[in-house]
Parts: structure tokens; C-alpha cells; sequence
């Protein structure tokens, strides 16, 4: 198949803000050889708001939150689905669309709230609160989803808990978004001692030397910042609201107390707004590289597979959220 010309000037147009002239030839030869690569096998790539901008904005084909690759990943029809993300997104996937290929780039991008429960921490919990349902967020793994009644993301928690319909629930494993959702709702919250180890580190008085630096900074922050982080901002929400509220709001100045490439992919396409960082860096999220998705794409690896008696179960806790 012969392949169109590499569009190097326009795709470093995307990114020319956020990604110097000098460093710009390093991305080049992998990126080309991703684009022909993904022709060649009928590939696309999946890539969520934490991605460095030369993946998200140079050769992803679909981004977004957690909730929407999900969505965008089941109605997928090309034959390979590249996750650009961490392992439990790539088995989320999975999940939704069994038929397809699902390679994660590097098998040991993980995530911290993933790793603080197991499928039988979750069936303790159900012995020891009979009959109360379990909420489970999507970065857990697919045993654990398959132990649970429904999943929720970032962007639906607060509607998952309360399609259901009673006065209490367990929230598993991410206790800040359980104690941010328990702010808002009326529905009693169990909850559990998992933690994002990037939100983690964001504290309150970091927010106030924030606003003394930089008066008038609009504070955004993700629901897996401690709750007295949340309440010292202006605003929270998934990844996908904060970029939707950047968008519509343009505030002069922002600070998104998330992972550090979210505030490089939103300021791609909001010249007028100056992002003040900090940030905390995803240690999972960076392993993902254009080098590895190459690699991916070359050598079909690392193909996601899933036990089928865990799968079933577990598509069916994400199915339901999905359905809300
Ligand atoms: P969302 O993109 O759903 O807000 O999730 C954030 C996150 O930490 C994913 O790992
Ligand atoms: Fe997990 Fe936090 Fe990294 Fe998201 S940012 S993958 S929740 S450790």
C-alpha cells in the first residue's frame, strides 16, 4: 500500500505550544511509521487526557475520560484498538468490544487505586455489609469489577450511586472520590483506603499559596484530590469537564490539580488562557511512549486477554453504568 506523504508541518502545528522546535524531530520518525503502521492494520488509537500532547494530538485517533474511551471503545470497528492509557482502560476495552485486538503498549502501566483492592477484598465486604450494593470505580481490575454490582467513573459517580435507589452504598477503592461524593449526595458511602498516588499529593495549603501568587487563578480539581483539596478549589470534575469548563469559561488564568499533560493538551486549543502549574506526573500513565506504540503496532503486543468467566460479570458492571 503506498502511503500519503507525512504531514510533519501540520501535525507540529497541533502541538507547537506545548512541544519546542528542538525537540520536535525526536517525535517525527516514530510518528510516521505510527500513522502507516495503523493503515497497514486497520488500527486505531485510544488515548486518554493524561497522555504526553505528541501522542494525544499526533497520532490518536479518539481521546477523552476514562467514561468516554469506554463508550468510544465499544463502538470501535477497526480490527486493533491501541490503548494509549493504563491497563485497567485497555481491559475496559476489552470488555466492551471482545471481537477486537486490544494491545496496551507497556503491560506494567498500572494504576495505584487498581492495586489497593483484590476480587476477594470485595467478597469480605459484601460478608460483612449483606445486601449492600457495590459501586466500583473503572480503575480497578476486571476480577474486581466482576465481583461488583455496577461500575462509575470520575464524570457519573454521584448518578451511579443514586440510580440505585437505596440510602447506602460501598464506594470502592477510591476514598476521596467516595468522600467527594458522599459531599454531594444523600446516599450514606462506605467506603475504602484506596488512593491515586498523583491526586494524593495535592494539599490545601498548596491551593492557598496558589491563590496568593496568583490572584484571581480559577482552581479546578479532579474528584481524586482529598476532599479539603476539593474544597478549596472553584470547581471539580473528571478530566473531560475540567477541559469542557476551560473551553466555555476561558478563564485568563487556571490551575488544573491534576496529572501534568492534561494541562498541556488543554492549552494546545486555548491559546488565550495561561495554565499555571503544578501538576503531579503519572508515573503509570508516562510509561506509555510513541516508541511503544510503535513497537505495539509492529509486534502485536501486549494483547489484552481476560479470563471468560471473570468477563462476563465484569461487562455486565460496566454495561449498567454505561446504560445510566
Ligand atoms: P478521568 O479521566 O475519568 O477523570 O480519570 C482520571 C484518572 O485518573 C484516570 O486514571
Ligand atoms: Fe491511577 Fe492516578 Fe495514575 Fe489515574 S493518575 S492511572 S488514578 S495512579
Amino acid at each position: 500500500m503506498l502511503n500519503p506523504p507525512f504531514p510533519a508541518a501540520a501535525l507540529y502545528e497541533r502541538v507547537r505550544r506545548v512541544i519546542p522546535p528542538i525537540e520536535w524531530p525526536v517525535f517525527e520518525d516514530d510518528i510516521a511509521a505510527i500513522l502507516a503502521l495503523k493503515r497497514e492494520r486497520n488500527a486505531v488509537v485510544l488515548a486518554h487526557n493524561y497522555q504526553t500532547p505528541e501522542i494525544f494530538h499526533c497520532v490518536a485517533d479518539i481521546v477523552g475520560d476514562s467514561l468516554a474511551l469506554a463508550r468510544k471503545a465499544m463502538e470501535v470497528e477497526a480490527d486493533v484498538i491501541v490503548l494509549a492509557g493504563v491497563h485497567f482502560m485497555a481491559e475496559t476495552a476489552k470488555l466492551l468490544n471482545p471481537s477486537k485486538t486490544v494491545l496496551i503498549p507497556d503491560e506494567d502501566a498500572g494504576c495505584s487505586l487498581a492495586d489497593s483492592i483484590t476480587a476477594e477484598d470485595v467478597r469480605l465486604l459484601r460478608q460483612r455489609y449483606p445486601g449492600v450494593p457495590v459501586v466500583t470505580y473503572v480503575n480497578t481490575s476486571a476480577a474486581v469489577k466482576a465481583e461488583s454490582d455496577i461500575c462509575c467513573t470520575s464524570g457519573n459517580a454521584r448518578a451511579v450511586v443514586e440510580s440505585l435507589g437505596v440510602d447506602r452504598v460501598m464506594m470502592l477503592p477510591d476514598e476521596y472520590l467516595a468522600n467527594n461524593i458522599a459531599a454531594e449526595t444523600e446516599v450514606e458511602i462506605i467506603t475504602w483506603k484506596g488512593h491515586c498516588e498523583v491526586h494524593e499529593r495535592f494539599t490545601p495549603a498548596e491551593v492557598r499559596q496558589l491563590r496568593e501568587d496568583h490572584p484571581g487563578v480559577v482552581v479546578l480539581a479532579h474528584p481524586e484530590c482529598p476532599p479539603e483539596v476539593v474544597a478549596e478549589a472553584d470547581f471539580s470534575g473528571s478530566t473531560a469537564v475540567m477541559s469542557d469548563y476551560v473551553g466555555q469559561q476561558k478563564p485568563p488564568q487556571v490551575v488544573l490539580l491534576t496529572e501534568c499533560s492534561m494541562s498541556d493538551n488543554v492549552a494546545v486549543n486555548h491559546p488565550g488562557v495561561e495554565f499555571i502549574r503544578p501538576c503531579n506526573l503519572c508515573p503509570h500513565m508516562k510509561r506509555i511512549t510513541l516508541a511503544n506504540i510503535r513497537r505495539a503496532l509492529e509486534e502485536n503486543r501486549h494483547e489484552v486477554t481476560i479470563d471468560p468467566a471473570i468477563a462476563a460479570p465484569a461487562r455486565r458492571s460496566v454495561e449498567r453504568m454505561l446504560a445510566i
